[in-house]
């Protein structure tokens, strides 16, 4: 079993996340994700805050492990915030925009962890400034919305060596256990995200639940992200 930062903190056997993508890390994947040992993470840009509270009471009746939310600030409101602090979500990872400092404090009040997902230094500067609890280093393989300055590989020691003692969790690429060997390598790397299109193709262990269904979504997300300009 491998043992890192984040599967200690978060008691998980996998250093894996499942990665939150709007219209694909639905309840079913998110729960997959967790009952097979990494940390699933639910999409929710873009969901009205009752869809997001009935999606999270959703996962919470299919598994016991801790679980995230992906929030993208421009698509959110402090109504957002408030579902995920009064739901006490494990992590809301956030993406794309700086999240407000008072939603920052609700969700810490609340014992949420904060995770950012970032594609330079200078953003996850900024997000270690903020007092994030971990990073997320997605490099320009990555799927989905996508303005990072470099490859995965190169991205993740630069984060590792900013973020000092906060674990970074790589992002971008990332589809076997080689993938996943390579970013641990990276001193100091805590964990591996993985997005839908790898994951659904290879209905790996972490996507037993993955039916067709999934393969259909990834494929018409991938397509919309990339006509928004991911
Ligand atoms: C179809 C699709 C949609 C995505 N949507 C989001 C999103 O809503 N929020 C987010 O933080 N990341 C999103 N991502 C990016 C993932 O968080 C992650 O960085 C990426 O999937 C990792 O690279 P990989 O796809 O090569 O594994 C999306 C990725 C994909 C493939």
């Amino acid at each position: 079993m491998l043992r890192t930062r984040i599967t200690e903190q978060y008691e998980l056997e996998a250093p894996v996340v499942s990665a939150g993508m709007a219209f694909i890390a639905m309840p079913d994947l998110v729960s997959a994700g967790c009952n097979a040992g990494g940390m699933g993470v639910l999409g929710a840009p873009l969901m009205t805050p009752d869809r997001l509270q009935a999606d999270i009471r959703e996962i919470r009746a299919a598994t016991h492990h801790p679980f995230g939310t992906d929030i993208i600030p421009r698509f959110a409101t402090a109504e957002h915030i408030e579902v995920c602090a009064v739901e006490k979500v494990a992590v809301v990872v956030f993406f794309w925009d700086e999240p407000p400092r008072e939603w920052l404090s609700r969700l810490r009040d609340a014992g949420c962890c904060i995770w950012v997902q970032v594609g330079c230094v200078e953003e996850g500067e900024a997000a270690l400034r903020a007092g994030t609890d971990a990073l997320i280093a997605q490099g320009s393989e990555a799927g989905g919305h996508n303005r990072a300055v470099a490859v995965t590989l190169s991205l993740l020691p630069a984060l590792v060596d900013a973020a000092r003692d906060i674990p970074v969790i790589a992002a971008g690429g990332i589809a076997d256990g080689r993938g996943l060997t390579a970013s641990l390598a990276c001193r100091g790397a805590a964990a591996a995200s993985r997005g839908a299109r790898r994951s659904a193709q290879d209905r790996g262990a972490l996507l037993r639940s993955g039916t067709p269904s999934t393969d259909r979504r990834a494929v018409s997300a991938t397509n919309a992200a990339r006509g928004v300009g991911g």
